[in-house]
């Protein structure tokens, strides 16, 4: 018999921040893990504001959350992950993913993944100087998906708790679609089991991917969920009624506003933070309705 499906929420900065998670936690509940998005060493190697405010232990209350760094070398490692285990955090997350140059450019996110001695440097530390459980996510490679192929005795070599696979390069950014059938090839090489994130909308993308890894349960999912709260219900077979739908629809979207306006005394902030979940969330509402015009107030 094949284990039970397993979802986790990806980390998308900006979007699945703590009002999203601890909201659809309450409404929804049908999540396995949270991801937080990662943390940086900004400038004068502070963690900015924002970041900081997504690791704090009473933001995520009982929240399964794993929190994540994006790092380029020891040093980094060192600060962000003494930082989190300050807090008392038993996980950690690596990010080897993030494409875009402001990072690669840096060595983090995928530049880190193509780095293999910078990639061992950090590896050591995070293993042998914290007893964090460590999972790690990552992109194919910069721009060839050869880069994983090359990384995985490195990455093999480590207990990792989990490795995340968005089967993209970074080039390409979110631009066409996940490649399903190279992330296949890397499980059936892989000697731990994959977590497959990357597109996925709907119940006969799940089929899709099962039917090329059929052992495939681990599913970490983030702009499907955005779009569709319902998505992971959907997914397991356990769809509400239309008519609960649009309660619990209305709901959520009454939760999020009066949370960001308890966070934020600015009614601008609280704005440019729904316009965010609305640019996903809009998708689910009937068609009419217009969300995104900045000159009106919207309604829903
Ligand atoms: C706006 C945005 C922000 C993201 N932030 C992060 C992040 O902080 N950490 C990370 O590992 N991935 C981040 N991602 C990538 C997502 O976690 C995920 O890998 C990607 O969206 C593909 O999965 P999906 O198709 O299910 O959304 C981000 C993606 C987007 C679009």
């Amino acid at each position: 018999m094949s284990s039970p499906d397993l979802f986790y929420l990806a980390p998308l900065q900006g979007f699945t921040d703590f009002v999203y998670r601890r909201c659809y936690q309450q409404l929804f509940g049908d999540i396995d893990e949270y991801y937080i998005p990662y943390i940086a060493a900004g400038s004068g190697s502070k963690i900015r504001n924002s970041q900081f405010r997504e690791i704090l232990p009473e933001n995520n209350g009982q929240l399964l959350v794993v929190p994540q760094i994006l790092c380029a070398n020891g040093e980094e490692t060192k600060q962000l992950a003494g930082e989190l285990r300050n807090f008392g955090y038993r996980k950690v997350n690596l990010n080897l993913g993030c494409p875009y140059p402001m990072a690669t450019n840096r060595g983090r996110g995928t530049g880190l993944l193509e780095n293999p001695e910078k990639l061992k440097e950090v590896l050591d530390i995070l293993f042998g100087e914290f007893d964090f459980e460590v999972s790690v996510k990552f992109r194919a490679g910069l721009i060839c998906e050869h880069t994983i192929f090359d990384r995985l005795e490195l990455l093999g070599s480590y207990p990792f708790r989990k490795m995340i696979f968005h089967p993209r390069t970074a080039n390409q950014l979110y631009k066409g679609t996940a490649n399903r059938e190279l992330f296949a090839r890397l499980a059936s090489m892989s000697q731990h089991p994959l977590v497959y994130n990357g597109d996925i909308q709907s119940v006969s993308d799940l089929d899709e991917i099962k039917r090329q890894v059929p052992n495939q349960n681990e599913w970490m999912i983030g702009r499907g969920i955005l779009a569709d709260p319902f998505l992971v219900s959907r997914l397991k077979g356990h769809l509400p009624n239309q008519a609960t739908q649009r309660d619990m629809k209305w709901q959520f979207h009454e939760m999020m506003l009066e949370s960001y306006r308890q966070i934020f005394p600015d009614q601008g902030q609280v704005f440019e933070k729904m316009k965010a979940f609305w640019s996903y969330f809009q998708r689910v509402l009937p068609t009419r309705t217009k969300l995104l015009n900045p000159s009106k107030k919207p309604e829903i």
